[in-house]
């Protein structure tokens, strides 16, 4: 079997479809990059990515962007609404059938609407990647957050990780609260009620045998942690501006939130911060989010690579 037959030509929308062998792949694959075993310079040659952004990025377009550029691919499409005919209404499905036309060879598509990239991979045999789609789904970003785990303990396994912020309207933790209940973790989603972590998700983890709980206060955990991720508020996703008005400004993780904190803390952050987490963090050991964005770029070369079938 070829070391990529469950990844070649394969959609990535969602972290619920991935098995833990499949993220130990990603995972190995970028630690091997990072030792540069095996260079992926130029592996995917000549092939056309589309990166169709039809809401704003910075870290996850610019990493994709520079995962193809290094792999050697051709980059077209667009990093937001802005400097496209989205403005315009253009829809998705007719952008995807231009693109098909221009002879991309991978859709990378970030959206605000929930279901978004599914519905690419439905209409589309051209592989897609969800970079973010809704509220709902950040696939690749819980393979970075599952890959700053790994190289800050060199496991996943027996870690109890907190989940920290808005993870009712934040996609980013329920896709990673997905990717986890693959390993033997213990997690704790923190969040005041109106943020707490949705149904779908705690069902998931119940079905698969995973302990997860639910508290108010950081100060109720801080000192039991391995990991603490850190998610700031989606004010954009908040249906109801009185709503937000309640919840800005409730939580912030800085020093003194961490009196507790067990010196090996990893804090995790999927970036952009606000107000959630102060710069004061930044400077100590326990600030894994920098390096955690960096993992970003390989391990988006590998996954692309993986899909596509290039060397290496
Ligand atoms: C996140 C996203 O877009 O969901 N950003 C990212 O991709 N690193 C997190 C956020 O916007 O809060």
């Amino acid at each position: 079997m070829s070391p990529n037959a469950d990844f070649l030509g394969r959609d990535v929308v969602s972290a619920r479809d991935f098995k833990r062998d499949q993220f130990e792949q990603v995972i190995q694959g970028v630690e091997d990059l990072e030792k540069r075993r095996g260079s992926l310079d130029g592996a995917l040659k000549g092939k056309l990515a589309a990166l169709l952004f039809f809401e704003p990025s910075t870290r996850t377009y610019s990493s994709f962007q520079i995962a193809a550029e290094k792999l050697g691919m051709r980059v077209s499409g667009f990093a937001g609404p802005t400097g496209s005919s989205i403005t315009k209404g253009e829809t998705l499905h007719d952008t995807l059938r231009m693109f098909e036309g221009y002879g991309a060879d991978v859709f990378v598509i970030r959206h605000s609407k929930m279901g978004a990239a599914r519905f690419a991979a439905e209409i589309s045999d051209t592989p897609v990647i969800s970079a973010g789609d809704g509220s709902r789904e950040h696939p690749t970003q819980a393979m970075v957050d599952l890959y700053a785990i790994r190289k800050a303990f060199g496991r996943v396994d027996g870690l109890k990780v907190g989940m920290l912020g808005d993870l009712r309207y934040g996609r980013t933790s329920s896709s990673l609260a997905y990717a986890l209940s693959n390993f033997d973790v213990d997690i704790t989603f923190i969040a005041p009620d109106a943020l707490q972590m949705r149904p779908e998700v705690t069902q998931l983890l119940k079905q698969r045998g995973v302990t997860a709980k639910k508290e108010s206060a950081l100060k109720n955990v801080a000192g039991e942690l391995d990991v603490l991720y850190v998610t700031r508020i989606q004010k954009e996703r908040i249906p109801d501006p009185t709503e937000y008005e309640k919840v800005k400004g409730m939580y912030e993780v800085n020093l003194e939130a961490l009196r507790e904190a067990k010196p090996s803390l990893k804090v995790l952050h999927p970036l952009p911060r606000v107000d959630e987490l102060s710069t004061d963090i930044d400077d100590t050991n326990y600030a894994q989010y920098f390096v955690q964005a960096a993992g970003g770029l390989p391990l988006r070369m590998v996954l692309l690579n993986l899909i596509l079938g290039g060397v290496g």
